[in-house]
């Protein structure tokens, strides 16, 4: 019944999508309408609220959330038997230090050994070091024929101009059998109608984890001569117009580097590097000076304190990155829990993208009426919401604001 391929007529493709976060949300609702499809997730309440219609993380509305046909949301395991597509969209972290930590998708692995057949298709979407989707087959389906492939994720949460489907996504896939390619490309093409093709899942691993890396690099390189320049009293945005004038200075704004995407990956290609005997000197860097802005912001914060008469200081957004309510791996939220703890009642934040239960859990305001009664304002996250609330605010008492990123420039 299961079989995908050893069948004369063409069989009717079931997906299962396994993991429901930021990367796979979002790819189960663009083919839950072509394909019959299980999201499955570990996490009971976020397939709970899902089947209530509510993104946590705050990137669909509830009329995107619903369902027809017979496409579901599901923590049971069960639902996956009739599934012979699958799609792996679990996390991919680091331990404590700076290992990779493979736990979850060593579990999703697991758990899909109970249900999968000769045969069927499984596509990694996590991201990963080159080599390790291969290991996961032989090592968890050894014993079945499978057919592997990946296909990297760009996704950029909070971004509503580059979406899953509007960019374009790199498929890769091992087997040359015809009816594969087309299982693969029905599947991708109804996510996508921008598919590149790599017959390497290696390389297609290898170029997701080098953007990330590069990002992380580029912004670093930023934020350096940020603090390079505050430290020579030069004004960094006029030295960065300047330099853009060059036809290939190439542009990139400073920013607190948080998440659980770039500050993690380097690590992982880092790992491989050191295992194959090679020790990388620069792939890393850029994790120890986006790191190292966000002491040099603290330190900041802490001189006005000390320097000014101050007895308010409000920091507008605490999220990892601009218009995303993830919270993980925040240097904003590091930043603000650390000043808090040390000047309790002169700290307060602001941040209306974060969902509810975090911002009571961390004190943070989600209304604010009187704007004037303090004395310092530091905006770190540039949500466009906070940015539209202030601007006027900024326009008129600029010198109460403490804006290292030029967000209202
Ligand atoms: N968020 C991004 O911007 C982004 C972009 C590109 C690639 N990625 C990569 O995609 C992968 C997933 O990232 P994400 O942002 O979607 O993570 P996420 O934390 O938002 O979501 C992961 C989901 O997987 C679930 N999960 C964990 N273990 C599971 C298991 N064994 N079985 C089933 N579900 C399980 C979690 O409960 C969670 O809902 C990571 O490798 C990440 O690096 C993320």
């Amino acid at each position: 019944m299961k079989k995908l391929i050893n069948k004369k007529e063409e069989k009717k493709i079931n997906v299962g999508v396994i993991g429901l976060g930021y990367v796979g949300l979002p790819i189960f609702l663009c083919i839950k309408n072509k394909f019959e499809t299980v999201g499955f997730d570990i996490n009971s309440e976020r397939i709970r609220e899902l089947n209530n219609y509510i993104d946590r993380n705050k990137e669909f509305k509830k009329h995107e959330l619903k369902l027809k046909k017979k496409s579901k949301y599901s923590n049971d395991y069960n639902e996956l038997k009739k599934c012979n597509f699958y799609i792996i969209s679990v996390p991919t972290p680091v331990f404590k230090n700076k290992k990779p930590d493979l736990r979850p998708l060593y579990n999703a692995c697991n758990l899909l050994k109970k249900v999968i057949n000769n045969e069927d298709i499984i596509f990694f979407e996590s991201t990963v070091f080159p080599g390790l989707t291969r290991s996961l087959k032989i090592k968890f389906f050894g014993d079945k024929k499978i057919h592997l492939g990946y296909s990297p994720e760009r996704i950029n949460p909070g971004d509503k101009i580059n979406t899953v489907k509007t960019i374009k996504k790199i498929v890769a896939f091992d087997s040359k059998s015809l009816k594969v390619k087309k299982a693969v490309l029905d599947v991708y093409k109804s996510i996508t109608k921008n598919i590149i093709l790599s017959n390497s899942v290696e390389n297609a691993e290898m170029s997701k984890v080098i953007e990330n890396i590069q990002r992380d690099i580029n912004i670093a390189f930023m934020n350096e001569i940020l603090m390079v320049c505050k430290k020579l009293k030069l004004d960094f945005i006029e030295v960065i117009k300047l330099a853009k004038t060059k036809w290939n200075f190439l542009s990139f704004s400073p920013g607190l580097v948080g998440g659980h995407c770039l500050p993690v990956d380097p690590f992982y290609l880092y790992h491989l590097a050191k295992k194959n005997n090679y020790n990388a000197k620069f792939m890393l860097s850029g994790r120890l000076v986006n790191d190292q802005l966000s002491d040099y912001v603290e330190d900041e914060i802490k001189n006005q304190i000390n320097s000014k008469k101050i007895k308010k200081i409000l920091i507008l957004g605490v999220s990892y990155k601009a218009n995303v309510a993830d919270l993980r791996n925040s240097l904003a939220l590091q930043i603000y829990l650390k000043l808090k703890k040390k000047f309790k009642n002169k700290i307060f934040a602001f941040d209306t993208v974060i969902d509810k239960n975090s911002a009571q859990k961390f004190k943070i305001y989600q209304k604010i009426s009187k704007i004037n009664n303090y004395d310092l304002i530091v905006p770190l996250v540039n949500h466009t919401d906070l940015k539209n609330r202030f601007l006027s605010n900024y326009i008129l008492r600029k010198d109460r604001y403490l804006d290292f990123f030029n967000y209202f420039g």
